[in-house]
């Protein structure tokens, strides 16, 4: 059953009816303000940190869901009747409604009693400010005579005091208006130059900014039906403690087929003047239709950065579009603010920003520099790091994982290999304690870290945890191993030759090899379990993910990872990614572990705490699919490689929403598993690390276009019915457009490349970076 469909020229999904299984979200603004929007104008505002410069307030799994939001009513004043135009928040039916989420806009458009409007909500680029415009038309034979009313709730500022520490937040908060505009003033008196400002282009007839007076009844009314809306006028309150809001309302009579723009601002500013000027501003629905042009400019430019066509349009929906669109939003919120993470939490982390780069890197390489330098500036002097840090502190907190470190090492060399700037590893940088190294010593301790913290087989320390959070092994002995850690030190070990070698240290490149062949050797010797390999030790020593377990006999990470780091052997490549399909493989992706465990086993920990199925108890992790794609991409078998990516693309499940649930549009983190009830619901969408790993998957290795550190590499791994397909990329200042061919009908193997109508003799592209064209013909075969 579909909600909606893709127009993907206006890079838009349409939603067709407000009730979608979940509120189906977007992420209005790229930069510092950040306003969550669902499909029926649900969502909050941020600036900066979520947890402490929050705008709006939301009130998470609320009763009804998704409340909190841009809400507008309108009232018929002589019939009495009213409604949302968005449907929430008083949910009468509407006559038609369609909300058009697009890029870093979301527009709202539906008709009741012959009311016709059109909400256009965005954060424009370079601003700090959000825009609402409300276009409304009287499509009845009458003269229509309404109130309109905006309403928010302020959050006010901190959002972990705004929901626990009563006693003091229901004497703090203060909102006034001034002619038409709302100020929202909570701690401005002292502490904060901060304020959020509300602003109306019409003359408004009143206004309410305490939430008791707009609802009434002492605030036992419900958004539903409040009083000022019921009345058809607010009551001009003042917010001197308790709980700000901001309401206008405007008065409008409107003659048959007469129209009408009326334009809403909310933002922060440091003074009142500075809003002032935003009123001035924004007053002329010219302005803000010039905004969404340069909308469409920004994101023209960004996706322009890598554009495929290829014989799958779902696929051509998600990088295109979709999944770049997410890898920027989880590049700027990491897992901290979402319709799942409450955005008090989290803050920006450590392993999971490092991977979120990779798929941004190729959007704004500058910005991943100053992400991995934030990154590498938490990381302490003996080579781990903290898990987090806060985007407005910078401060790192958190720490004892076991992998952490090791994927600064990806981030950098992705980031290398898409500029070419090496020596991007002699910059210095500062540890949590100050003392300040290269990058390249940053690594190198990452790498000493991980070497030299080892357990009785040799293997890294498991710690806490390592990428799967659940799997807390560490007991009384302090010994449990990661062999999903070993594998990552390989691959790091390898890229870290390159490194060395590329920036003239030709003994350490040596040495990182001889690191690489040992830590293999380890693994091969005491993690090849005969058909895949082991998971982990315990702190016993006892294997994890072996086919003696009972539950929990063969774990996805370890099987990918032991390709894509060169550790296993072709043939133990083929047989471990064999075991991979015939045992985790299901139409909705691949399961993380099987079978599920089904009671609690404390020297593992919480993943066997949830329930069968669900999250890292053998739920669909959508964030290590990517990673069996690239193993099958590396070892040539580009019908499993597309038959995974298939399996969790959203674009791909549009058909059967209904049990995805999920938006269409985005990956999510996790879909239940074959042991829940409920399998192939997805949950928890939008920050994940699905999108980057998806996206690299995809632009990598299934269609093989990859930057190197000498060029750009041809790869690809597709169906072999394919017979064609085309990359326009972005590299190092030129433009590559790139016509792929496959008349042999293969899976891998490139027979010939034509650059500019010349032959060349290896798959890597040269660097033109004269910032022209190049077309290149590659032939597979
Ligand atoms: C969540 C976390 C990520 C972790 C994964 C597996 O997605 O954000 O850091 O690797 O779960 O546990």
């Amino acid at each position: 059953m579909k909600f909606g469909y893709f127009d993907n020229k206006n890079r838009e999904y349409v939603i067709t009816r407000p009730n979608t299984p979940l509120p189906w979200i977007n992420y209005l603004g790229s930069e510092e303000y950040c306003a969550l929007m669902s499909n029926t104008a649900g969502g909050y505002s941020f600036y900066v940190d979520p947890r402490d410069q929050r705008i709006l307030r939301y009130r998470y799994d609320n009763v009804p869901f998704d409340r909190g939001g841009r809400y507008i009513y309108i009232r018929d004043n002589k019939s009495k009747d009213f409604y949302s135009p968005t449907w929430q928040p008083v949910m009468k039916e509407l006559d038609s409604y369609e909300c058009r989420h697009g890029m870093g806009y979301t527009v709202v458009s539906s008709l009741y009693d012959k009311i016709r409007t059109k909400i256009s909500y965005l954060v424009p680029p370079k601003e700090n400010l959000e825009i609402w415009m409300l276009e409304i038309k009287n499509e009845s034979k009458k003269t229509r005579d309404l109130s309109i009313f905006s309403f928010v709730e302020f959050c006010l500022w901190n959002a972990v005091e705004d929901m626990t520490n009563f006693q003091r937040t229901w004497s703090i908060g203060e909102a006034t208006c001034e002619g038409n505009i709302i100020y929202h003033l909570t701690e401005h008196r002292e502490e904060r130059n901060i304020l959020a400002y509300f602003i109306c282009s019409e003359k408004i007839d009143s206004f309410d900014t305490q939430r008791r007076d707009f609802l009434g009844n002492y605030g036992y009314n419900s958004l539903e039906k409040p009083d000022a809306v019921v009345k058809g006028k607010c009551s001009n309150s003042i917010a001197i403690g308790w709980a700000p809001v901001g309401s206008h309302c405007i008065k409008v009579k409107l003659k048959p087929r007469q129209e009408k723009t009326i334009i809403f601002v909310l933002g922060i500013a440091e003074k009142k003047s500075d809003a002032k000027m935003y009123r001035k501003k924004y007053k002329k629905k010219e302005a803000v239709l010039k905004e969404l042009k340069n909308l469409a400019v920004y994101w023209d430019e960004n996706l322009a950065k890598f554009k495929a066509e290829t014989p799958d349009e779902d696929m051509n929906t998600m990088v295109n579009i979709w999944n770049q669109y997410q890898c920027r939003m989880t590049f700027n919120w990491s897992r901290y603010a979402s319709y799942y993470e409450a955005g008090i939490g989290r803050g920006m982390g450590f392993r999971d920003s490092n991977q979120d780069t990779l798929g941004f890197v190729h959007q704004v390489p500058d910005k991943v520099k100053e992400r991995i330098v934030d990154l590498a500036s938490t990381q302490f002097e003996r080579g781990d790091a903290y898990h987090q840090y806060s985007p407005l502190t910078k401060k790192g907190t958190g720490g004892g994982y076991s992998d952490d470190h090791l994927w600064l090492i990806f981030s950098v060399a992705s980031y290398i290999k898409e500029t070419g700037n090496i020596k991007f590893l002699e910059k210095m940088v500062p540890y949590d304690t100050g003392k300040s190294g290269k990058i390249y010593d940053h690594l190198e301790r990452a790498i000493k870290f991980s070497w030299k913290h080892v357990g009785p087989h040799g293997l890294p320390l498991a710690y806490y945890a390592d990428w799967n959070d659940c799997l807390n092994m560490k007991g009384k002995k302090g010994k449990a191993e990661s062999v999903l850690v070993a594998e990552m030190f390989v691959a790091a070990c390898n890229e870290m030759v390159r490194l060395a070698e590329l920036s003239g240290r030709k003994t350490e490149a040596r040495k990182y090899a001889k690191l690489a062949i040992e830590m293999s050797d380890r693994i091969n010797k005491v993690a090849w379990g005969g058909a895949w390999y082991l998971r982990a030790f315990t702190d016993n020593r006892k294997p994890v993910g072996s086919s003696k377990n009972k539950e929990g006999k063969i774990y996805l990470e370890t099987q990918p990872w032991a390709v894509i780091s060169g550790v296993a052997p072709e043939n133990k490549g083929i047989k471990t990614m064999n075991s991979v399909k015939k045992m985790l493989a299901t139409e909705h992706g691949v399961i993380l572990q099987q079978p599920a465990y089904q009671t609690y086993h404390p020297e593992l920990g919480a993943v066997s705490a949830y329930p069968p199925g669900l999250k890292e108890n053998a739920a669909i992790f959508c964030h290590p699919n990517p990673w069996a794609m690239i193993a099958e991409c590396i070892l040539g078998r580009g019908e499993l490689a597309f038959e995974y990516y298939k399996a969790i693309l959203p674009t791909a499940k549009n058909n059967i929403a209904e049990v995805r649930k999920t938006e269409p549009y985005v990956y999510c983190q996790m879909v239940a598993g074959r042991d829940h009830p409920d399998f192939g619901e997805g949950k928890n969408s939008w920050l994940t690390g699905t999108a980057a790993w998806n996206f690299v998957a995809a632009s990598q290795y299934i269609l093989g276009v990859r930057p190197d550190y000498k060029g750009l590499l041809i790869d690809p791994c597709i169906p072999k019915k394919w017979e064609k397909f085309t990359v326009s990329r972005h590299f190092r200042g030129a433009r590559y457009n790139i016509t792929v061919l496959n008349p042999n009908k293969v899976y891998k193997g490139v027979k010939e490349i034509i650059v500019d109508g010349r032959k060349i003799s290896s798959n890597i592209l040269p660097v033109f970076g004269d910032g022209k064209e190049h077309s290149v013909v590659v032939v597979m075969g």
